[in-house]
């Protein structure tokens, strides 16, 4: 029988937030227990972007340590850095040839991300996933927790797959990935504007909350978070029609275990004072000790380049056998 396999990673950008944790990293723990799992760290993804290298150093680190903070357990999952397995570039090259640019024309991420500058963001940057596709299908990897900014990077991988599996007359070689993406927090938004995206890249702290906020900097920001002018309404339709306080409930049932539904039966005809005073308790709960755990991992490097060490000589031995098969089929030459 075939096993799943797990994959995904995450960006050594800057400081994570709720969008990274209820979007993707809370499912990695989850999954980890009944999937062969890995979770990467992907630096190779974050120099498309220029970086500080002392910063990109310290936040792989970082990275790393939040994995392990929320709950990811390092011998029953391979947790690695990208740019330590080569096979994740080499598989990257042969999927570029693969790849369509019509494909990579249509990607919104790029056209987000580049803007009216696209003529001198960095080529990486436009071919950034096939890369991804890369990181997954080097382990044949079936199914990969993203948030929904993902999705689109999710089918692309899917084409690839399909397509070489045709052009090499290889029928299912690859697995085509399934996403897999939990409906109500997939796309957790700014505290500020209930209709863009929390991020890493929002100009205002006050757009997110950071899993190394500490509970008075959560209060204010959730004091400070937009909601509506009326009491909480009674009805999802009314709901739909706030996207803010829509935000907020979805945020307050990822933290806890209760439903968006019980929630509105909850506060109906409220405001909002006692909401968002229950909402910064349930956060300062649940993203705290995150923080705090992982502000004492940080605090001890060996520890964590050893987890690493682990993770890696695993994915590559993982890796290995995959694109040795690969290089086989695509007709490369070994001795
Ligand atoms: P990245 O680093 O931008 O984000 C990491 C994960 O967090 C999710 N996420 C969110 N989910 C819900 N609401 C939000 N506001 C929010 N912001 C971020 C992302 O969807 C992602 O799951 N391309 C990927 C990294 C990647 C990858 C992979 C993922 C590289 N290779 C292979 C899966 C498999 C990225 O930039 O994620």
């Amino acid at each position: 029988m075939n096993k799943n396999v797990v994959l995904s990673g995450v960006q050594p950008t800057g400081d994570l937030h709720l969008g990274n944790y209820l979007g993707a990293i809370k499912n990695f723990a989850v999954m980890q227990n009944e999937n062969d799992s890995l979770f990467c760290v992907v630096d190779l993804h974050a120099i498309t972007v220029f970086q500080d290298p002392k910063e990109l150093r310290n936040n792989t680190y970082e990275v790393i340590a939040a994995y392990l903070a929320c709950g990811i357990n390092h011998q029953k999952s391979t947790i690695f850095n990208q740019s330590q397995v080569s096979g994740h570039a080499e598989l990257a090259w042969i999927l570029n040839c693969i790849c369509r640019m019509g494909w990579l024309n249509r990607m919104t991420q790029f056209k987000e991300k580049s803007g009216k500058n696209s003529e001198n963001v960095s080529s990486g940057l436009f071919t950034y996933p096939t890369l991804m596709a890369a990181d997954i299908l080097l382990y044949k990897a079936t199914h990969v927790p993203v948030g929904s900014d993902q999705k689109q990077h999710l089918e692309l991988t899917r084409d690839i797959a399909q397509k070489f599996n045709n052009d090499y007359n290889s029928p299912n070689f690859f697995p085509l990935p399934e996403p897999f993406i939990e409906k109500e927090i997939s796309r957790v938004m700014s505290l500020r504007d209930g209709n863009s995206k929390m991020s890493k890249s929002d100009v205002s702290e006050y757009s997110r909350i950071n899993l190394k906020d500490d509970a008075d900097t959560i209060l204010k920001k959730i004091k400070k978070s937009k909601t509506a002018d009326t009491n909480m309404p009674a009805s999802m339709e009314e709901i739909n029609l706030m996207p803010e306080v829509n935000n907020l409930l979805n945020i307050f049932s990822g933290v806890t275990d209760k439903t968006k539904n019980e929630l509105i039966m909850y506060y109906e005809g409220q405001n909002f004072s006692n909401f968002k005073k229950d909402l910064s308790d349930a956060l300062i709960e649940k993203i705290t000790p995150i923080g705090n755990e992982i502000k004492k991992l940080m605090s001890d490097r060996d520890n964590l380049n050893q987890i690493m060490a682990e993770g890696v000589a695993k994915a590559r031995i993982k890796s290995e056998i995959v694109l040795n098969e690969i290089y086989d089929i695509v007709g490369f030459v070994k001795q």
